[in-house]
């Protein structure tokens, strides 16, 4: 059995939790919170026997791995904590705000035999090979556009003068880091790494992006990508091949994905799945990697690989559009 703490009870906690109750062997036995109350209530929402409000207790308390779902800037220092003290992490999206702090956690779970991953929730999805079979179907492809803009539940908060972390460069937080992410990671899971970068963005008083967009550039395709935090698309994303085109209704969840090819056909591919559900792979896959690495070693391995290669792109937009985060205290 793995014993899994949490860190942070916020909702995507939840719904971790929630996912992770269907996977047998992924036990929730502790609660960190800043705050007893909070985490209290949490630990009793759960059913966690334990919850912590002092982090170290909690990093070495007898716990096997840890969710982080804490504000971005914190994820790093959090995380080789939790490494440190010799437990399997899985972490929020983006899973380090830098590429630098990526390698230095990478070397310290390796060195002591430890997972550490990002909870991207497509990547164990079982549409991404549904849609991986399916972009093999539609030719030569020549563009793609993949979209993620979601009108912010926090944008009233930022409008009545209040600042909420995701629009708060001290902890990493802006569009880009948030959503545009989503878009970043299967350009290059299902394209590539891309030869130019081409980035702009537009930000609020915060400081932090608002909305943005991307051009990645290939030798013989160029992908575009847009996201904002301000503002609701209901165009959803797009791959197109000289054969065929495959609609993805929402890029970050790989849900509600048709392909139309130029013969005239039309077929669903995949619609819609729980959003707990697919957390429910993500924890899934932690436990195997932790449980069965040998046999999943090549994808545990590839998943750190573009990881990194998400991160290093990730730096580049930023400076390109001089998304900037003070430096931490
Ligand atoms: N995969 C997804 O679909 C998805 C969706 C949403 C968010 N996320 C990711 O999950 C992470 C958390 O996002 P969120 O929107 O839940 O963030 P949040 O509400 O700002 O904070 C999450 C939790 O972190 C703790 N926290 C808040 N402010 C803190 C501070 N100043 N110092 C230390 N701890 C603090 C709080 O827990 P306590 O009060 O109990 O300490 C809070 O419940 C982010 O990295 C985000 O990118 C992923």
């Amino acid at each position: 059995m793995i014993r899994y703490g949490v860190i942070g009870t916020g909702k995507i906690t939840e719904e971790f939790i929630i996912g992770a109750q269907d996977v047998d062997g992924l036990k929730l036995a502790a609660v960190y919170s800043r705050t007893e109350r909070r985490g209290e209530d949490f630990a009793q929402k759960f059913g966690s026997p334990v919850v912590y409000t002092n982090i170290e207790s909690f990093a070495s308390s007898d716990i096997d791995a840890v969710y982080v779902a804490s504000p971005n800037s914190l994820h790093y220092e959090q995380s080789k904590l939790m490494l440190e003290n010799g437990k399997h992490v899985i972490c929020e999206k983006p899973i380090t705000v830098t590429p630098e702090e990526l390698r230095e956690l990478e070397c310290i779970a390796e060195e002591k035999g430890l997972v550490y991953m990002e909870a991207i929730m497509y990547l164990y999805s079982p549409a991404r090979e549904l849609l991986i079979n399916s972009i093999k179907r539609i030719g030569k492809i020549t563009s793609a556009h993949f979209d993620y803009s979601q009108f912010s539940s926090r944008y009233a908060q930022y409008k009545r003068g209040e600042l909420p972390n995701v629009f708060n460069p001290k902890f990493a937080g802006g569009c880009l880091m948030d959503l545009g992410i989503y878009c970043v990671y299967p350009a290059l899971d299902f394209l590539g790494i891309p030869q130019k970068i081409s980035s702009s963005a537009g930000f609020i008083k915060t400081g932090a992006d608002g909305y943005g967009s991307t051009i990645f550039d290939f030798s013989d395709k160029q992908v575009t990508l847009t996201y904002s935090k301000l503002a609701q698309s209901y165009s959803g994303s797009q791959i197109l091949g000289d054969e065929g085109t495959i609609t993805v209704g929402s890029i970050s969840q790989l849900q509600n994905i048709e392909i139309c090819r130029h013969d005239g056909s039309r077929a669903t591919i995949c619609g819609y799945t729980p959003k707990t559900k697919l957390m429910g792979y993500e924890a899934k896959a932690f436990y195997l990697y932790i449980t069965q690495r040998e046999a999943y070693r090549h994808k545990y391995n590839y998943a750190r690989g573009l990881a990194l290669d998400v991160s290093e792109v990730m730096q580049n937009i930023r400076e390109k559009c001089s998304i900037l985060f003070p430096k931490k205290e």
